[in-house]
């Protein structure tokens, strides 16, 4: 095995990274710094109809857009959905531990579903949006979100360099994993399976003033790091190094972050 190869889809390495909400919470802490500030889940209200009904919150993580739709509709049925059941314990119910490519609901019984940053984890996603298609009802909404293809590539940059520091270790980035579903391929996938794909993009820059949020942005990564404790850790020892030599020099790391989201009838 490659000692610092990133996997691109490796679905034992991701139910690894999420079988608890730990390091998706600190990726997520990360965009505390965001300029502008973005909130996605009000976004996602705004784009899903008004009258919600019966709804699969597909990759739910821990439930921020459950929870959010359940609080501004009471009267909609929210179901949140993942593959990993470390994720789902402490979302409220109703929950349901199930994997996007093969959902455990009827054909036509759904008014809308989301698939929220996780497609790209998907192995087999033509057939994953097909599963979406196939339990909603006719004239249902399909909410998908995920990054820009040409996303966080300052800070896959920076990994890379470290990587290739540590011997035999193999500079490969973070991108590989979005790849799978970005920007530049969801078009295709979504159109695939529905008559009406719109686009919704919101550009920003995370501008983060410490090393601390950036390591522990690396760490909560580390199952999709292909190599060994001790290489790990050298990875990370040198990202510190060059993190404190950036900030001898400027007040903040800025990365480029973009959410894209596609709203699909
Ligand atoms: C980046 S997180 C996104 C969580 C949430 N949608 C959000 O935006 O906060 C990806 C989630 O997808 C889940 N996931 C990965 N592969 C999956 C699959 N094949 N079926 C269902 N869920 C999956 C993971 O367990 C994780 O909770």
């Amino acid at each position: 095995m490659l000692k610092g190869h990133w996997m691109a889809v490796d679905v034992e390495r991701t139910m690894d990274n999420y079988r608890d909400a730990g390091n998706l919470r600190a990726r997520v802490s990360v965009y505390r710094y965001r300029e502008p500030r973005f909130d996605p889940e009000t976004l996602a209200l705004e784009l899903l109809p008004d009258d919600l009904g019966y709804v699969l919150d597909v990759g739910a993580g821990y439930g921020r857009y459950a929870r959010r739709l359940r609080a501004a509709h009471p009267e909609a049925v929210v179901v949140a959905v993942d593959k990993s059941p470390g994720m789902l314990a402490e979302v409220p119910e109703p929950a349901m531990v199930a994997d996007a490519q093969a959902i455990p609901y009827p054909d036509g019984s759904v008014d809308a579903v989301l698939a929220m940053h996780m497609l790209y984890h998907v192995p087999d996603v033509a057939k994953a949006v097909a599963e979406f298609r196939r339990v909603l009802r006719p004239g249902g909404t399909l909410l998908v979100s995920t990054n820009a293809h040409t996303d966080m590539t300052e800070l896959y940059d920076l990994w890379d360099r470290a990587v290739a520091t540590v011997p035999d270790a193999v500079g490969s980035t973070g991108a590989a994993t979005v790849a799978h579903f970005d920007s530049a391929n969801a078009p295709g996938y979504l159109e695939t399976a529905f008559d009406s794909v719109e686009a919704f993009e919101r550009r920003g820059v995370v501008a983060v003033p410490e090393a601390g949020p950036l390591i522990d942005y690396l760490r909560s990564a580390r199952s999709f790091f292909a190599c060994g404790d001790d290489a790990f850790a050298a990875i990370v020892s040198e990202v510190e190094r060059r993190l404190a030599e950036h900030f001898a020099a400027h007040e903040t790391f800025d990365f480029q972050k973009t959410a894209v989201f596609y709203r699909c009838r």
